[in-house]
């Protein structure tokens, strides 16, 4: 049975009827038709579907699509501004912190969510914060520079 959920989606309020047992993951990507967020394993272990609700990092496959009704859910594609990548979107592609591309969508917001609540973050912080993302590319030392790369491009911006 479909029942309406409102929500926010990359800032955009949308309502749509959507089954009571559909996942996040599902709605985002088949309802809502935005592709950046990824479906690994689909049991809560990789992270490929990290998404951030109410800026915090959640995993969409293990979420319900009605548990975040009237909440505010950002995806990968919500960073970019005008068209710009964010400072961890540059991080990861400069840094070379995204091989395959398959785990970066979830990487990122799981780093998205440590850099906004720690704005200054330790490797332990960060490895503590991306430990639920599985990369297997990179062994993750690219990983953590892109993170401290944009950490500190976006010092500026939050002391403004
Ligand atoms: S697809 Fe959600 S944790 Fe793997
Ligand atoms: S870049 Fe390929 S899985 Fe991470």
């Amino acid at each position: 049975m479909k029942t309406l959920l409102n929500l926010t989606l990359n800032g955009r309020a949308r309502e749509d009827a959507v089954p009571e047992n559909m996942l996040l993951l599902d709605y985002i990507r088949e309802v809502a038709g935005i592709t950046g967020t990824k479906s690994g394993c689909d049991g809560g272990e990789c992270g490929a579907c990290t998404v951030l609700i109410d800026g915090r990092p959640r995993l969409a496959c293990i979420t319900l699509a009605h548990q975040v009704a009237g909440r505010q859910v950002e995806t990968i594609e919500a960073l970019a501004e005008q068209g710009r990548m964010s400072a961890l979107q540059r991080g990861f592609h400069e840094k070379l912190g995204s091989q395959c591309g398959f785990c970066t969508p979830g990487m990122i917001m799981a780093a998205e969510g440590l850099l906004r609540r720690t704005p200054d973050p330790s490797e332990a912080d960060i490895r503590q914060a991306l430990s639920g993302n599985i990369c297997r590319c990179t062994g993750y030392v690219k990983i953590i520079e892109a993170v401290q790369a944009a950490a500190r491009e976006r010092q500026p911006e939050q002391a403004a």
